[in-house]
């Protein structure tokens, strides 16, 4: 039997070599047992892989395996791990050849797919024909672009071209939603999200995974208020836009779909798109369900798709319309939602070609609305003898009446 080696692999062993910093560490190891692990007091994880948490460090170690794939999904996969397994046929079975480098315990750097020479390149490409055993990887190929995009990484054509074969299959419809999500938000979440729409569109993948976002590209907006004209284009620049300011996950989710109802229009109103944020909240719902979307990230893409045309307009509503918007997005009973549903308008605002410095003064006008109206405390208000309706009323008067003396 061979005996035990211990390597460091994936990201790391690529992250380091692009001088980033590694945020996690993967480990191989080959000519090993899972009974020997145990009894060394790794805790294992997974039931179908055989990983194992360090004791110590609670690093991922993982049994050097083969993978072949048989039939639909993540769970067709025949999974082959044996001490005999070594650490090339591990690589082999990986997504990127940049992903597929390893390091021994003296730090030499085992790279039998050209790994280095892609990184220099700055070329995302598989390892081998079995990429398409995953569909997965569709998705990972197209967040890796968007993560590296800035250092000047692209999808290798022939890569490309599995992507394609991979979305014509129809195998990215037996992917799990958890799957998809995490990849998802991994995706948006990256330095330049655009590039990650971009890649999803070119083979194919955007139209079967986000039909209602595919379909915003060639639809024009006017150019007076969009001078990028594309309705695509616009989310892909809110999405950087909101990349440059590091807002969170869900803000970028919510832009994802803020424009949906664009999609809608019929091509006789082109370029106009009235009451898009109304008609598109059916499709921004669709999604979500579809996606599985966690409730914080539905409830904030609804009321961005809903609301982000008033709050635009905040500069110039009434007081009472003011109110208005701070109710239907249930600011008062849900204060938590104003800064990521103002980072997300703001966003919206300034993902236009142009237009990216633009002053955004609705931001502090919508926060000093919410301020003044929580100040009005009801307890301290004459109330007796009122009936439930009359005391409601008063209280949306002295709500009105805290914006309106806030702004003077
Ligand atoms: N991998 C793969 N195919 C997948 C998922 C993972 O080939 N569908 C391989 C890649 O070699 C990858 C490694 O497993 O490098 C670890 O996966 P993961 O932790 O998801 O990715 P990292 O490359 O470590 O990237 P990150 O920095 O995002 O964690």
């Amino acid at each position: 039997m061979s005996s035990e080696a211990v390597y460091l692999v994936g990201g790391a062993v690529r992250d380091e070599l692009l001088g980033l910093e590694v945020r996690e560490r993967d480990w191989v190891v080959t000519g090993s047992t899972p009974e020997a692990l145990l009894k060394r007091g790794y805790r294992q994880v997974g039931a179908s892989f055989p990983v194992f948490l360090h004791p110590e460090t609670a690093e991922e170690y993982a049994l050097a395996r083969t993978e072949r794939k048989q039939g639909h999904g993540y769970h067709g996969f025949s999974v082959d791990f044996h001490p005999g397994v070594s650490l090339e046929e591990d690589l082999e079975r990986r997504d990127l050849t940049i992903n597929a480098m390893a390091r021994d315990a003296r730090g030499g750097l085992i790279d039998p797919f050209g790994g280095q020479e892609d990184l220099d390149k700055r070329l995302l490409r598989h390892v081998s024909p079995a990429f398409t055993e995953d569909p997965l990887r569709v998705l990972r190929v197209a967040r890796f672009a968007a993560r590296f995009s800035h250092l000047g990484f692209l999808v290798d054509a022939g890569t490309l071209q599995l992507m394609r074969d991979i979305t014509a299959s129809g195998e990215l419809q037996h992917l799990a939603e958890e799957r998809c999500w995490s990849e998802l938000i991994g995706g948006l979440s990256a330095q330049t999200p655009s590039v990650y729409l971009d890649v999803l569109r070119e083979c194919g993948a955007l139209a079967v995974l986000l039909p209602e976002v595919d379909r915003l590209f060639g639809v024009p907006q006017p150019e007076q208020y969009h001078p990028e004209i594309d309705t695509g284009v616009h989310v892909q620049m809110t999405l950087d836009y909101a990349a440059r300011q590091g807002y969170p996950a869900e803000v970028r989710f919510a832009l994802l779909l803020h424009d949906l109802g664009k999609g809608l229009t019929a091509p006789e109103e082109w370029p106009s798109h009235h009451d898009h944020e109304k008609t598109g909240l059916p499709l921004v719902r669709d999604v979500c369900a579809r996606l599985r979307a966690p409730t914080a990230f539905r409830d904030l893409a609804v009321i961005v798709s809903e609301l982000h045309v008033l709050c635009h307009r905040a500069e110039e509503l009434r007081p009472s319309r003011l109110l208005a918007l701070l109710e239907q997005a249930d600011l008062l009973r849900r204060p938590e939602r104003l800064e990521p549903f103002l980072q997300a308008c703001e966003s919206d605002f300034r993902g236009r070609k142009g237009l990216e410095q633009r002053p955004y003064p609705q931001t502090n006008t919508v926060k000093a609305a919410l301020e003044a109206v929580a100040a009005v405390k009801p307890a301290s208000m004459e109330l007796e003898g009122l009936s439930g309706e009359q005391i409601g009323l008063k209280i949306r008067e002295a709500r009105i009446e805290a914006i309106s003396h806030q702004r003077r």
